[in-house]
């Protein structure tokens, strides 16, 4: 049987979720929520047999909905997935999944007493150029991770309500959480705010990982151009990610150092290793529709999406340390010891 799932908050990103949730055979998209008068019209036009409320109490008072995915601002996802939950839906929550850990927390554990997915949308998890690194890191092609570091700039979309940290580098964090099998132990930021905004436009992060990797992010709103470059360095091999590349989007470099001491010297030598490259054939999917899949195959099975709450909620921890390091003028933050359990869920 499908899963019937309704949709609140039809902006920038919520038609994307529609049109996937339209395409999935395992959903039933029943409702689509938004304040706006034209953007509920804009949906009820393409998809005639869905509902289009303006008040988000409508889809939760609706026994006939099985989940609600939520694509409203930042600040709004706590109140309307806690509301959510609360009236036994199963809940699919933007990225990032809470502007605060409290928040996070409380999400998790509402989730994990009433026996219900929770699930958040860090979107590039399930795009196929990241689980084919996931994937190739996970085999030891790679070697050891020593870093992993990113542009991800472009000129807007400014937000109201949260830095660039919260929009842009949540993620990278969600991507080196994913690929990094080492666990974050600090984090360091500056940023800076620009044109009259109100929160960081523009910031630089750095994460220690407890094995040596180091992870950095460049994220800036006020760039002239579109950045999404990602580069990971091995032991073994080296990636780059160029999100912009149509035709090879992942290259694999057998390029690398290897030291070596010289009996009786203290000198060490170096050599260098320059091999082959290849791009490696991608899954054509859009990650968005390997999500709602999965999405549907979770709450069917009871299984424990790849980006559960637990994650959203790691994910929100590094952002906030981050947020903090920038208004302590790049101190690092320590972040919570215990990594949050990923362990399925109860009920
Ligand atoms: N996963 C991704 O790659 C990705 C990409 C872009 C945006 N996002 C996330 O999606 C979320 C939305 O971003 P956006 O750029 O689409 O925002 P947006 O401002 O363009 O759209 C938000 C919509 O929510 C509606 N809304 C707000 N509160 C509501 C409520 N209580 N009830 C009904 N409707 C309500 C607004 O009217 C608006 O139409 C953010 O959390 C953002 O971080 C994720």
């Amino acid at each position: 049987m499908s899963v019937r799932v309704a949709v609140i908050g039809l902006g920038y990103w919520g038609p994307n979720l529609v049109r996937n949730l339209a395409a999935c055979d395992a959903v039933e998209l029943v409702a689509a929520c938004d304040r706006d008068a034209a953007r509920r019209q804009s949906i009820a036009r393409a998809y005639p047999g869905v509902a289009t409320p303006s008040d988000a109490a409508a889809v939760f008072a609706n026994p006939t909905i099985d989940a609600v995915v939520i694509a409203t601002p930042t600040d709004s996802h706590y109140a309307l997935a806690k509301a959510a939950l609360e009236a036994g839906k199963h809940v699919w929550v933007e990225k990032p999944m809470t502007s605060s850990v409290e928040h996070a927390e409380d999400l998790v554990a509402l989730a994990d007493a009433r026996g219900l997915t929770l699930m958040v949308d860090h979107t590039f998890v399930y795009h196929p150029a990241v689980t084919k690194i996931g994937d190739v890191i996970a085999s030891g092609e790679l070697g050891d991770v020593y870093y992993y570091d990113s542009v991800r700039i472009n000129l807007g979309l400014f937000q109201p309500d949260v830095s660039v940290v919260w929009d842009l580098a949540s993620h990278d964090v969600s991507i080196m959480e994913h690929v990094i099998p080492q666990t974050a132990v600090r984090v360091q930021a500056t940023g800076a705010r620009h044109a009259g905004a109100s929160v960081e436009s523009m910031a630089y992060l750095t994460i220690h990982y407890d094995g040596g990797a180091i992870g950095h992010c460049h994220v800036n709103w006020l760039a002239p151009t579109k950045v999404r470059l990602v580069m990971i360095g091995g032991s073994r091999k080296m990636v780059i990610y160029d999100d912009n590349d149509v035709t090879e989007k992942v290259r694999i470099y057998d390029k690398g150092v290897d030291v070596s001491s010289v009996e009786g010297a203290y000198a060490a030598r170096v050599q260098y290793r320059t091999g082959d490259m290849y791009a490696p054939a991608l899954a054509r999917t859009e990650a968005l529709a390997s999500e709602t899949a999965h999405f549907a195959a979770c709450i069917r099975e009871g299984a424990t999406p790849k980006t559960d709450g637990h994650t959203g909620l790691r994910v929100v921890q590094i952002l906030a340390a981050a947020e903090r390091s920038i208004a302590e003028g790049g101190r690092a933050i320590d972040l919570p010891v215990t990594r949050p359990s990923t362990a399925a869920r109860t009920g």
